[in-house]
């Protein structure tokens, strides 16, 4: 596995998540395939769990890790070509990505949108010139456009929560103060699009992300309709994706919120959410404590996803 930025680059998906389950009962099983390889982690965006998740993921497959936090400590990066470096950046990404490359094995990278051009961010400008550049596997630690990581992870947690063989999912907007990327739903959708499972989106009009992630999925603008019967309820905000409003908040709508009555309506739906949640925005404070919720398992198997893809590129390195 040369690149993770998608559900395509799986492969089969049953067979990933069957590869990730045997992981998960044994996470240090392959202790000795990463030894002396180094796994450099970039951010150029804050993190929590895939900061954690993922260095854990490495070390438990042997491997040393470096943290770069790039607006921390580097050098200010240049990442547009063709600009005259005069002002406060002093070195160009295509000069530092490939001495990156001289220094480790393999190279996760986390770029948010800058909601500056739709174009830009759709083309997942910085992610792209270190695949192309580093002369390393590159996975995405959430890209632009995407969050595959951690929409395999959830992929894992509806799999070992699940009931019945196919069941619902519904991904559902809910309100944020601030205007979010739409990476996270946008990978959800891939991965979900891909399962076997019966999967809604609903949002208020106007949200509608990129057709090229919500494929055939249905589509409900009424929220409490989309909860019926849903099995699991993946709660999350996002700015919008039309290039008119392109990463502005069209709502506000705290009727979005996820709450008890609205879970009362599903069939005793398990609650998700990537976190960092809103609480009382995004979900209420009694849904996210309920029983119903594995957000805190869902974070858990961040581990697990990552150590898989790491396992994958590790395993063509040899
Ligand atoms: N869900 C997720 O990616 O969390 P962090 O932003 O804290 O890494």
């Amino acid at each position: 596995m040369q690149t993770f930025t998608n559900v395509k680059e799986l492969g089969n998906l049953q067979a990933a998540v069957k590869e990730a389950l045997e992981i998960k009962k044994n996470r240090f099983a392959y202790k000795s395939l990463g030894e002396n390889k180094t796994l450099l982690m970039v951010f150029f965006n804050s993190s929590l769990r895939t900061r954690l998740s993922t260095q854990k993921a490495a070390m438990n497959l042997g491997m040393n890790t470096i943290v770069l936090d790039v607006n921390q400590g580097a050098w200010r990066l240049e990442t547009e070509r063709g600009v005259v470096m005069d002002g406060d950046k002093s070195e160009h990404l295509l000069e530092a990505i490939p001495v990156m490359g001289c220094y480790c094995d393999i190279i996760g990278v986390r770029s948010f949108a800058r909601f500056e051009s739709k174009a830009d961010d759709y083309s997942e400008n910085i992610l792209q010139q270190f695949i192309r550049y580093s002369g390393r596997p590159v996975f995405s630690m959430e890209g632009a456009t995407t969050h595959p990581l951690q929409a395999f992870a959830d992929l894992i947690t509806i799999e070992e929560y699940k009931t019945q063989a196919r069941p619902k999912v519904v991904l559902s907007w809910a309100p944020h103060p601030k205007a979010l990327p739409q990476a996270v739903p946008n990978s959800f959708a891939d991965f979900m699009n891909e399962a076997d499972v019966d999967f809604v989106i609903t949002h208020p009009e106007g949200y509608e992300l990129d057709p090229q992630f919500v494929r055939g999925a249905k589509i409900e603008y009424n929220q409490e309709k989309a909860f019926i019967g849903a099995d699991f309820i993946y709660a999350k905000n996002w700015s919008a994706f039309a290039d008119v409003h392109y990463g502005q908040i069209l709502s506000r709508d705290r009727s979005w919120t996820v709450d008890t009555d609205k879970m009362n309506l599903t069939n005793q739906a398990k609650f998700m959410h990537c976190l960092p949640v809103r609480r009382n925005m995004i979900v209420t404070d009694d849904v996210i404590e309920s029983p119903q919720s594995i957000v805190i398992p869902e974070a858990a198997n961040r581990e697990i996803a990552c150590e898989m893809i790491l396992k994958r590129m590790l395993e063509s390195l040899e």
